[in-house]
Order: structure tokens, then sequence, then C-alpha cells
């Protein structure tokens, strides 16, 4: 049985990568564990761009302001994961949004992401999620169509140098019993 809180506790954000290549099969086991994530209804909104190619890397790194920390990593890693989403399906019946949160497209997205760096933790491969750059300039140089949102880059390979786990809040500080 492998042990799941170990992987949930020693996953870690990785920034820096080893110039080591990420053997196919090892990438195909990232990709079949989002196959398995839940998403609203099954609607399976997600779609995956992997990118390899340094010039598309460089494309991507040019979209994160200075200061986001992860710039490094896009290209720096052998492989990036760019997770878009198919809009107005999870969460919709019929075409009319079912609940008052609207598109549920950023909620699959985050299981979907969360699900891709566990799997590859346990792998022995490194990621580091990335929210923060101009999604839309990110969108047109990989060519997403319209009806789709780019919305994380996952850079993917071996992990050059760990970092230690940023605090985290206590249970009790987060958990309510019966009311808020
Ligand atoms: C939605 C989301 C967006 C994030 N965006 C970035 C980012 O743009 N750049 C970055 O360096 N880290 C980013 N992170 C990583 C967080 O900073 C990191 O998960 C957090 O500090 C906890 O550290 P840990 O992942 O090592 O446990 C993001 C994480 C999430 C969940």
């Amino acid at each position: 049985m492998t042990d799941l809180m170990g992987i949930i506790k020693g996953r870690r954000s990785i920034r820096r990568y080893q110039d080591k290549e990420v053997p196919d099969e090892l990438l195909n086991q990232v990709l079949e564990a989002i196959q398995w994530a839940p998403s609203w209804a099954n609607t399976q909104c997600w779609e995956m761009i992997v990118v390899k190619d340094p010039g598309n890397k460089e494309k991507l790194k040019e979209t994160l302001p200075t200061m986001n920390p992860a710039g490094k990593a896009v290209v720096q890693a052998p492989i990036v994961l760019v997770l878009c989403a198919k809009v107005k399906s999870s969460g919709y019946y019929k075409d009319k949004v079912t609940t008052k949160f609207g598109d549920w497209f950023m909620f699959d997205l985050g299981i979907a992401t969360q699900t891709i760096c566990l799997a590859a933790h346990d792998v022995g491969l490194g990621t580091v999620i990335v929210g923060l750059f101009d999604h839309d300039k990110a969108k047109e140089a990989l060519r997403v169509p319209e009806g789709y949102e780019l919305v994380t880059l996952i850079p993917l390979g071996y992990a050059a140098k760990g970092s230690a786990a940023p605090k985290r809040r206590e249970i009790s500080e987060f958990t309510h019993h019966e009311r808020f």
C-alpha cells in the first residue's frame, strides 16, 4: 500500500531542475493520473499541452512577471505541462449554470493539478504550479482555441534542489465544529 500521507506531505514546489530527460513512461503515468481525477458530472473539461521545445518554453517564460520565482523553472524543466480547460461545461446543465459559482472549470482543474503533482512526486519527479502570468499571452503563444482557457503551467522534471516546507496553519485554526 502506498504511503499516501507521505506523498501528500512530501510534495514540494520545485523551482530548480536537473538537465535530465523525463522518460515517456513516467510522463504517461502522470497523464494517466489526470485521467482518473474527479470532475463535475464527469465532465473532464481538461486539455493538456505537453511542451518540451526550448523555444516554446522561452515564450511561456516571457509571460511571467520577473517577480515570479518560478520563471527559471519554466525554461529549466525538461517538460512544462500546460493545463487548459474547456469553458461552459463544468457546472452547466443544458447550457445553463447550475450554481451561484458559475463555471466550475477552475475547481476541476485544481483537483487535476494536485493529482498531477502528487502522481509526479510518487514517481520521483518534481513540479511547481504556476498561476501568476499573462494567461492571454500564453494562450496566444500556444494557439489555444476559443472556448478554452489556459489556466496553469506545471514544470515537470527531476529536482536539482529541494526546499523546506513553508509553514502550515494548525488544524485547529481552520477547523470549525457545527458552525463557522
Ligand atoms: C493556484 C496556485 C498558483 C501558484 N502559482 C505560483 C507561481 O506563479 N509561482 C510560484 O513560484 N509558485 C506558485 N505556486 C506555488 C505555491 O507558492 C506553493 O504551493 C506554496 O508556497 C506552498 O509550498 P509547497 O508547494 O512547497 O508546499 C502556486 C500554487 C498554487 C496552488
